[in-house]
């Protein structure tokens, strides 16, 4: 047995409806008129390696509660937008939502990480048909749900993809180009948002 034990599938039926619930959201929203809220949604469970990985680095218990209470990201889902405004339309009907809590929010769109990441992240708490590792039917489940634009997105994809390149020659070069390209993509979604705005009120 893995560390998510008995419930490891069970997280892919909380994924799988978490991601129906999402997509519901971007239907209403094109039923009403408006612009589907995102370019594409993908989710993942956490791997039982990684997830057991991540108990030891933060000083939790290598244990099927711990991935499911003391870490809330096992199971995870990003939402990738067209225009910024879309990140922020989507966080306003989530926060709405009757079937989910956020209980959490980390805004790296306005703070930014160092090395440039952008992203808001928030953790959502919702309701299923499933038992949870406390022992509740109907049980709860977390979720982390990563928003950002595709130019966002394209940046941590391949940041991500290098973070694994080791020895290279220059690191803070790499580090500093980074950056800049991260800032000039910044400066890319609001150009990009000014023009659809443009159009709209035209
Ligand atoms: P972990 O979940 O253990 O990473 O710790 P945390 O919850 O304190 O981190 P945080 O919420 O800041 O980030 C969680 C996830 O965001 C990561 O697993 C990545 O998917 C993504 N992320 C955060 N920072 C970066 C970054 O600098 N580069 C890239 N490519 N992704 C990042
Ligand atoms: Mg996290």
């Amino acid at each position: 047995m893995d560390i998510y034990g008995q419930f490891g599938p069970r997280l892919h039926d909380v994924l799988t409806r978490l991601t129906d619930q999402i997509e519901q959201l971007s239907h209403q929203e094109v039923a009403a008129g408006r612009p589907k809220l995102y370019e594409h949604l993908i989710g993942r469970v956490k791997t039982p390696a990684s997830m057991a990985e991540k108990c030891q680095r933060k000083g939790f218990a290598v244990s099927t509660h711990a991935a499911l209470r003391d870490c809330q990201d096992a199971v995870g889902v990003r939402i990738v937008c067209n225009f910024i405004d879309d990140v922020y339309r989507s966080l306003k009907l989530l926060r709405q939502a009757s079937w989910c809590q956020i209980v959490e929010e980390k805004d790296y769109i306005t703070n930014a990480k160092p090395n440039g990441y952008r992203s808001y992240h928030v953790i959502l708490k919702f309701e299923t048909p499933f038992a949870d590792v406390d022992g509740a039917t109907p049980g709860y489940y977390y979720a982390e749900i990563q928003l950002r634009t595709i130019a966002m997105d394209s940046w941590a994809s391949l940041e991500h993809e290098m973070k694994y390149k080791h020895n290279v020659k220059d690191a803070a070069r790499i580090s500093r180009e980074l950056k800049s390209v991260a800032e000039q993509l910044a400066a890319c979604d609001i150009q990009m948002q000014t023009i659809r705005q443009l159009i709209q009120e035209s």
